[in-house]
């Protein structure tokens, strides 16, 4: 559960904003000044604060400033009507993480709280080798005693106590996000903010704006200064994930920032000094990018100073017992349950399986498993029928709900079955999820036969195509 607290002066924001997010997921107070604010923080140990800029007493810079002295990690979003938004602007600068304008889209506001208690998460959870699953703070762990999975540590644990750039790389679902965290949360800035931007998620244009920032004017669109995370995170690490899909002119920043530490905001002049660490990461051959002139050289060698490799989970079968393990143990954590068994001969599967999505997929196996599971055992039928099938015939493998639901030709059931697992696993994304499933199951029914897994899919060749290369399908079912 997730801990709000409202800052604002005005009874009907305070009543209005309570309706609307006190819940069973989020727990909601206010205070109506900036003093009291500061007087509820320790106590209420709130994971963001959504602030009014323009109150009675001390204002809102100054209560930030006041929070960013005493818990430079603890996140603030400043609300503001129009006319005072250079305030809010000044905010950002002090390292609030985002501002909101009056009135409110309610929609929009909702979003920008959930994105920011997922930041806020990532910054507080901490992340160790060994975690100690039985301590009243829940750690997340980084499973692994295979050799590959050492060498990565000790990475981890030699550039944690410097501030190196780290490039980390390894395939989708080998826990190079988890390795950022362990890094930040062993590293002397620690107390400091940690950032995560992932760049393939921000259309091309938008991207260098909103890492550097832009001034007024800048470009069409730009009608208010905006400062960017950079700048925002001063002092602090910030996780550039997916490195790879950057313009050159972002590159170009991003080398510069790496070299002098300043950058100047889109359509700016004024050099601008931070003090950031910074950590990427790509699941994408970067060398290749470079040879084909579409990643600065310069860049990469900047970047791979310090490079921690993530070994694909195939490499290192020895660690799935343990990750198994971890994971039941972790799921009945969150469901505040027992951890459920599994038997000797499932293990076997997930042991033979080559886990094209890495660590990922093993964990969304144990959770769908774990649903599928009718008594405290999950059992070889409860495995997904990829894993189950890898050995068993197929038309002796257990049939899953989802798919006997389709046998009866009620796809709405089968719809539903995947909205129960997206609810479980807050990271799926269900139609690309589906999608890359399909595929991968077509070409294999028809033996890699296009021609025939496109017309079981419905859908043209040159479609399938390009969703093999979208997903990087026909690297996955090489590596068997
Ligand atoms: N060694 C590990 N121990 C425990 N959990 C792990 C491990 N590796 C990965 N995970 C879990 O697997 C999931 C995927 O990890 P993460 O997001 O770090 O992968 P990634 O390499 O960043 O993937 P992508 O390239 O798709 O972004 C997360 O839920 C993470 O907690
Ligand atoms: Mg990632």
């Amino acid at each position: 559960m997730s801990k709000l607290l409202l800052i604002d002066d005005e009874a009907d924001v305070r009543y209005s904003l309570q309706r609307i997010f006190d819940s069973p997921e989020i727990e909601f107070a206010s205070a109506a000044s900036g003093e009291e604010g500061l007087k509820v923080i320790p106590k209420f140990k709130p994971d963001l604060v959504l602030m009014d800029v323009r109150m009675g007493g001390i204002n809102g810079l100054e209560t930030l400033r006041k929070i960013r002295a005493t818990d430079p990690k603890l996140l603030v979003i400043l609300m503001t009507a129009y006319g005072t938004t250079q305030m809010a602007i000044e905010a950002m600068k002090l390292g609030a993480y985002d501002y909101l304008l009056k009135p409110f889209d309610i929609p929009k506001l909702k979003e920008i709280i959930a994105n920011a208690l997922k930041a806020a998460r990532d910054m507080q959870q901490v992340v160790s080798y060994e975690p100690l699953l039985q301590s009243e703070d829940y750690e997340l762990g980084i499973i692994g005693r295979s050799g590959g999975m050492q060498q990565v540590f000790k990475l981890i644990g030699q550039v944690s106590a410097t501030d190196a750039t780290v490039l980390i790389t390894g395939e989708s679902g080998t826990g190079k996000e988890l390795a950022a965290r362990a890094i930040y949360h062993h590293s002397d800035r620690a107390q400091q903010p940690f950032l995560a931007i992932n760049c393939a998620a921000i259309p091309e244009q938008l991207l260098e704006s909103e890492l550097f920032g832009h001034e007024k004017g800048a470009f069409t669109g730009a009608a208010l200064q905006r400062i960017g995370k950079f700048e925002q995170c001063n002092k602090g690490t910030i996780f550039l994930d997916e490195i790879g899909d950057m313009t050159p002119a972002t590159q170009t920043k991003i080398l510069r920032v790496l070299q002098s530490g300043t950058f100047e905001r889109v359509g700016g002049n004024q050099p601008i000094k931070v003090d950031v660490r910074v950590i990427a990461a790509t699941n994408k051959p970067l060398e290749a990018a470079v040879a084909a002139r579409q990643f600065r050289e310069d860049l990469f060698y900047r970047l791979n100073v310090v490079r921690i490799h993530i070994p694909p989970l195939r490499d290192r079968r020895d660690d799935i017992p343990l990750l198994v393990n971890y994971f039941l143990e972790k799921i009945a954590r969150e469901q505040s349950q027992n951890p459920k068994s599994i038997a000797a001969a499932a293990i076997k599967l997930l042991e033979k399986y080559h886990w094209p999505g890495n660590v990922r997929e093993l964990e969304n196996a144990i959770r769908r498993a774990g649903v599928m599971a009718k008594s405290g055992a999950i059992l070889t039928g409860d495995l997904p029928p990829e894993i189950s099938g890898s050995t068993a015939s197929a038309s002796i493998a257990p049939m899953p709900i989802a798919v006997s639901a389709v046998a009866t030709t009620d796809v709405g059931v089968l719809a539903r079955q995947l909205f129960q697992w997206a609810r479980r696993d807050p990271k799926l994304k269900i139609i690309p999820a589906v999608e890359r499933e399909l595929v991968i199951q077509a070409l294999k029914e028809t033996n890699n036969n296009q021609v025939h897994a496109a017309k079981m899919l419905g859908i043209t060749r040159a479609t399938l195509r390009k969703r093999i290369d979208k997903f990087g399908i026909l690297r996955e079912l090489n590596v068997k």
